[in-house]
């Protein structure tokens, strides 16, 4: 109820400050200002397009001044609650991304009043705080799982369902170039209507859902955290693809399936948490068909990383720390676990090296977005305050800021290693399991 009116609140604010605004236009046509309230109004989330609009209308300079600024201060109140905003019904079901949701989701199956101690838990595992590479491999299950249980909520809040970064071209919004990129593996797989495919490390299942859609397969989405299992069934229901995918709560180093299962198996930006590629690819190969084919987007370290340059293994430990990985393998390292484990390989390649756009431009600070507003250093700035505040305030639990830290930290590094180019997200691999006699 608080919700609607709220709603109906901010709906009358724009309207009256966009129809203040337009008063001062000459001349007014009745069906420009109502186009221009309508395109306004709706376009209020994904709103370049808004504001593309407002700078061509025939304003005045103050008038102008007050669209920017009502504008501005719509956004931000978007930022706060994603329901005051005009969506349809189902993509507002969809949305657990206002900063009240970030707070409730905070710590995932962690009891809030344990969050801190798991900050503190988890922050000592890394080099930073003087971990070691061999703790963080043994007890990958502990420090992984904690890593998610505090981050899944940001995770949401800042990026959407899909937890992944996608090389993009000129025009391409983020959200399209993410599921582009999703097409693009579903395509290399040769993916069939009807097939059974895996997906190793499904996150909240937003790949899951779009390859599903996209090429009529059944996925299975295999996940150790029991947070993102529960959040990835809720909106599996929501669009209606819990007839034909679900989700097993599993680790990727024990798949609990049996030999020749799956006609495809896809990775995406989730076997760089296995403590040994051999180990997690040889589990993927005894699962495949015989014949059929796995393809993954790994987190590497490139050729130009040198171990023994300060400067890289800094940017080295922020992305470990800020992403829960207990360590970044090399590209040749993946590639050469991949033959040991049986594979043929058909192609390989660090696709971020075409990217028309560097795939870390969302997280740069020196850039604008208003479509991904949360993403940038001003919309950073009001994550960073709003959690503060709600933290103080004992909506959010204790060490939430620690999480919005370390998560500015894997920020950071992201950014240094794409520009120096001594990482990337996108470290591309199609794999073949040979077919054997007794299959062909
Ligand atoms: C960066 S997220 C990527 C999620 C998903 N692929 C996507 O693109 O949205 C990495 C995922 O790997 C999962 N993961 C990490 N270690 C795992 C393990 N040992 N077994 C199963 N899943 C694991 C995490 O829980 C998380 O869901």
């Amino acid at each position: 109820m608080l919700q609607r009116k709220f709603r109906v609140a901010l709906l009358e604010f724009g309207l009256l400050s966009l129809s203040l605004s337009l008063s001062h236009c000459h001349p007014t046509p009745n069906q420009l200002l109502f186009d221009a309230v309508c395109i306004y109004l709706n376009q209020l989330v994904s709103s370049s397009e808004s504001l593309s609009l407002i700078s061509h209308l025939p304003l005045q300079p103050p008038s102008k001044s007050l669209s920017f600024f009502f504008f501005c201060f719509s956004r931000i109140l978007l930022s706060i609650s994603p329901q005051l905003c005009v969506r349809e019904v189902q993509e507002e079901e969809m949305s657990k991304a206002g900063a009240l949701d970030l707070a409730s989701g905070l710590g995932g199956k962690i009891d809030k009043t344990d969050v801190l101690s798991a900050v503190e838990k988890y922050e000592k595992y890394h080099v930073c705080y003087g971990g070691e590479e061999e703790a963080r491999k043994s007890n990958y299950t502990d420090m992984v799982n904690k890593y998610y249980d505090l981050v899944t909520s940001f995770y949401e809040y800042g990026w959407g369902e899909s937890f992944h970064f996608a090389p993009r071209w000129n025009g391409e919004s983020l959200r399209e170039s993410i599921k582009r990129h999703e097409h693009f593996l579903a395509l290399q797989l040769g993916l069939k209507p009807g097939q059974k495919v895996l997906d190793v490390g499904c996150g909240i299942g937003g790949p899951l859902r779009e390859i599903s859609r996209f090429s009529s397969t059944s996925i299975t989405g295999l996940n150790n955290n029991e947070y993102q299992i529960t959040r990835g069934k809720e909106l599996n229901r929501i669009v209606g693809v819990d007839k034909t995918c679900n989700f097993v709560k599993a680790d990727f180093m024990k798949l609990p399936f049996p030999e020749n299962s799956f006609d495809a198996v896809y990775a995406i930006e989730a076997t760089c948490h296995a403590p040994d590629a051999y180990g997690c690819y040889k589990e993927i190969y005894r699962v495949l068909k015989s014949g059929q084919c796995f393809a993954a987007y790994e987190w590497c370290m490139t050729d130009a990383f040198d171990p023994n340059n300060q400067e890289h293994q800094k940017i080295k430990a922020e992305i470990e720390i800020g992403d829960g990985l207990p360590d970044i393998r090399l590209t040749g390292k993946c590639l050469e676990a991949l033959k040991q484990a049986g594979f043929e390989v058909i192609w390989e390649k660090d696709l971020a090296v075409d990217s028309p756009l560097p795939w870390y431009l969302p997280l740069d600070k020196s850039r604008i977005s208003l479509s991904s507003f949360r993403l940038t250093a001003a919309g950073r700035f009001v994550t960073r305050n709003l959690v503060k505040v709600l933290e103080y305030i004992g909506l959010a639990p204790a060490g939430s800021q620690r999480v919005q830290d370390f998560l500015e930290k894997a920020a950071v590094g992201l950014v240094e290693g794409g520009k120096k180019e001594i990482f990337t997200p996108m470290y591309f691999f199609l794999a073949r399991k040979p077919l054997t006699e007794e299959s062909q």
